[in-house]
Parts: structure tokens; C-alpha cells; sequence
């Protein structure tokens, strides 16, 4: 584990190298990456039915699924995208190509199937991804990243360089493990992080609460840092149905509990974050890039 005089040292000297990244783009969308430790736990079914949470607000959202091979979010919403993020990555197709349109206005872009599970990406790839991923952020308000179980080579600097990474556990003791080793991984990078929890299957909001004490009581016990609570969503069988139907929950049943808790997982993330002055800070893609650059 890294001590906390290390992260610091660390931390200091990773922010130095970023101030001298040039300023390549302006911003606009705010980038929000959904993780997990385990499978399983609602990544996809919450970042779709977020995304529409958004666009019901009357903003333009960006979905990327970045399950690159294995990606479920074309599924969940019932199509079948003939063009794909695979497309983008390995035949440099332009990145407007392949956004496909999902319901409520939503934009997309499928993480694609059935691609080797030893697909690796090289540098110039991922580079000429995230010139194309550049441009797209000027023409929205959110991009949301929808990210594969667990923290791989190639999604790291998508995690590290949003601007908001979203932590989504169960109340299962597994889940909450797993949840901090992915917590731990990302904090012994070094990087300034905004962390926030949603407990997703919680039986009531006691339970969701209980579980997220769980998670930051161990982080800020072993890692020294805070992770926020952004909210809960309820078990509710309606998740399951709207999978089998192939219709998101927040379209099949827009008053549902589970609706109305992605609604408020909405607000908290972002309207908060809205009535807050700019910081000065660097952009999506500048973090980006410099993360991509530095993989070996
Ligand atoms: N709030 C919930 N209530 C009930 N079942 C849920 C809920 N969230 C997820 N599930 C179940 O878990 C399955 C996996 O969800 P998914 O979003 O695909 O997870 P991940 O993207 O993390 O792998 C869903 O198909 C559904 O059956
Ligand atoms: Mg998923």
C-alpha cells in the first residue's frame, strides 16, 4: 500500500508534468466514467438509464461504451449498431460515424461484440481515438463512459482523466471488496480524483447508507481518501424485465422507484457541480492524453 507522505510526493509530481500539457481543446461536455470492481453490479443498466435521466433534462448526452468487444449497451436498448467503437479504433473510421441514436435523442456509440479477448490497442490508435473523442465534446453537455467490470491497461486513462468517476457496488460484502480494490488501484496512481459511490440492489436507503459507510470507512481507514455518496437504487425486479424487453427502465416505467432514484443519482452528480463557479483545471482531454502517452 502507498503511504500517505508517498501519494503525496507522488501526487505533486504528477501534477507538475500535467501544467505542461499544452492546451489543445476547449471543454465543454463533462466526462463522467462508471467503474466497478465486480461484474454484474448495474454499470451499464445505470449509465443508460443516467444518460436518459439527462436527456429528460433537456441536455445532450454522449454515451461511449467502453466495454470495447463485450459491450451491452446496444442490447439494453433493444438495436443493433452496424457501426461500432471497434470501427473507430481499428479502421480509423471518424468517430461521428459510428454514433449511433439510441431513445429520448440519446447518442451512442457501441462497444461492439465478439472481438478477441487479447485485443490490444496501440498508442497511435488510442491517440487517433481520442482526436476524434475531442470533437465530440464541444457538441455535448455530458459524455458518459461506460466502462468493462474490473480496471484494465486500456481504460485506466479514461478513469483517471474524467472529470467525475462514478464507483457502482452492491450491498454484497464481494462487491464492496471489490470495489475498494478498484478504489485502491485508482488512488495509488497518484491523481487527484472525484470518487463517488452509488449502491445499486439496496434493499431500502438504510441499507444503501450502511453500504457505502462500508466502503468509505475502508478507504479512508487504509487509503487516506474520501469517496462521496452520490445515491441509492433499489432492487426492484422491474431492472430484469426492462433487460428481457430490451426497454430501459426509465422509458418502460418512468414513475418507477428505481426511476426516480436515477432521477436524484442525476441531480446529485451534476446540479451541484452546475452552481459551482469553473475551476481552473485541465481539461478532459489534456488529462487524457497525457495518461494515454505515458502507458507503456
Ligand atoms: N437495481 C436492480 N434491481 C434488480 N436487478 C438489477 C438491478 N441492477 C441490475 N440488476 C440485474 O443485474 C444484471 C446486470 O446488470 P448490468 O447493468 O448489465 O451490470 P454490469 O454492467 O455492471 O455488468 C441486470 O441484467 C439485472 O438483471
Ligand atoms: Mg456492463
Amino acid at each position: 500500500m502507498t503511504r500517505p507522505d508517498q501519494a503525496e510526493t507522488l501526487r505533486k509530481k504528477m501534477e507538475s508534468r500535467l501544467r505542461n500539457v499544452p492546451v489543445l481543446y476547449p471543454r465543454k461536455a463533462k466526462t463522467l466514467a462508471v467503474i466497478s470492481g465486480k461484474g454484474g453490479v448495474g454499470k451499464s443498466n445505470i449509465t443508460l438509464n443516467l444518460a436518459l435521466a439527462l436527456q429528460e433534462k433537456g441536455k445532450k448526452v454522449l454515451l461511449i461504451d467502453l466495454d470495447i468487444g463485450m459491450g451491452n449497451i446496444d442490447v439494453l436498448i433493444g438495436t443493433s449498431s452496424s457501426r461500432t467503437i471497434i470501427d473507430v479504433l481499428t479502421d480509423r473510421k471518424p468517430l461521428t460515424h459510428s454514433l449511433s441514436a439510441g431513445p429520448m435523442g440519446l447518442r451512442y456509440i457501441s462497444g461492439g461484440t465478439g472481438l478477441d479477448a487479447m485485443f490490444e490497442l496501440d498508442q497511435e490508435r488510442w491517440s487517433f481515438f481520442m482526436n476524434e473523442l475531442a470533437g465530440s465534446l464541444t457538441e455535448f453537455d455530458y459524455v458518459l463512459f461506460d466502462m468493462g467490470a474490473g480496471l484494465s491497461k486500456d481504460a485506466l486513462p479514461f478513469i483517471l482523466a474524467a472529470d467525475d468517476i462514478l464507483i457502482v457496488t452492491t450491498p454484497e460484502p464481494t462487491a464492496i471488496m471489490d470495489a475498494y480494490s478498484a478504489v485502491k488501484h485508482l488512488v495509488q496512481t497518484g491523481n487527484k480524483l472525484s470518487m463517488k459511490v452509488a449502491v445499486n440492489r439496496s434493499r431500502d436507503q438504510k441499507d444503501g447508507l450502511y453500504t457505502f459507510s462500508r466502503l468509505s470507512h475502508t478507504v479512508k481507514t487504509f487509503l487516506d481518501e474520501a469517496v462521496q455518496f452520490a445515491g441509492t437504487i433499489p432492487d426492484d425486479p422491474l431492472v430484469s424485465k426492462a433487460v428481457i424487453e430490451q426497454m430501459p427502465f426509465m422509458i418502460k416505467s418512468p414513475q418507477s422507484r428505481v426511476s426516480r432514484s436515477v432521477r436524484l443519482l442525476a441531480d446529485v452528480l451534476f446540479q451541484i457541480e452546475e452552481n459551482q463557479p469553473a475551476e481552473e483545471k485541465q481539461t478532459f482531454i489534456e488529462k487524457l492524453s497525457s495518461f494515454l502517452m505515458r502507458r507503456t
